[in-house]
């Protein structure tokens, strides 16, 4: 056989079974990524839990039972707008802005920390006056397990 054709053959056969090899160690590291990526969740909605249980549950029912508390029950929360509880007394202020606010990851870290800042007249008193506001870490936490609160898809 001639030189090039040698060469040819052994090119032909090496580059499908190191494209094979690549793609195979990328979809492995995705998935390890992925994995890991799920696993780090699940330690933060463990500990946001804990936090909720704490800092919210006294006035929010955080169950699927959604019972009406001296807050609305916040089972389907993440997504929602303000005010959808049905049977629940919202003040006029936190109503007005049911076209304007959409409850996600910034507009949950505002509120927890200044209700009045983000909803000027509401009437969620939290943080407890005298108390302080939450660590960044514990707020990532919460929303995560707040995330969580929903039906089955
Ligand atoms: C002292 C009682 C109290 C505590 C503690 C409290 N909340 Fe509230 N929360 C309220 C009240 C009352 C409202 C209704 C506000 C309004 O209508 O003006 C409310 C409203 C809300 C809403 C808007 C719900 C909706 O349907 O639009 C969210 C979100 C929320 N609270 C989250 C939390 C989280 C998270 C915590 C814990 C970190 C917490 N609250 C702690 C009393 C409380």
């Amino acid at each position: 056989m001639k030189k090039f054709t040698m060469f040819a053959l052994a090119a032909a056969i090496a580059i499908p079974v190191f494209s094979v090899d690549v793609v195979a160690e990328e979809k492995a590291m995705t998935e390890e990524k992925a994995m890991a990526d799920a696993k780090a969740i699940k330690k933060m909605v463990k500990r946001g839990k804990k936090v909720a249980i704490k800092q919210c549950f006294a006035c929010h029912d955080i169950t699927e039972n959604k019972q009406i508390k001296v807050g609305p029950p916040l089972w389907g929360i993440y997504g929602s707008k303000p005010g959808q509880v049905e049977g629940y007394q919202y003040s006029e202020a936190h109503l007005s802005k049911a076209d304007s606010i959409v409850w996600d990851d910034a507009t949950l870290d505002a509120y927890v920390q200044d209700p009045k800042a983000l909803i000027p007249g509401n009437k969620m008193v939290y943080p407890m006056p005298g108390l302080p506001v939450m660590k960044e870490k514990h707020r990532k936490n919460l929303i995560e397990f707040l995330k969580t609160l929903k039906d089955p898809e």
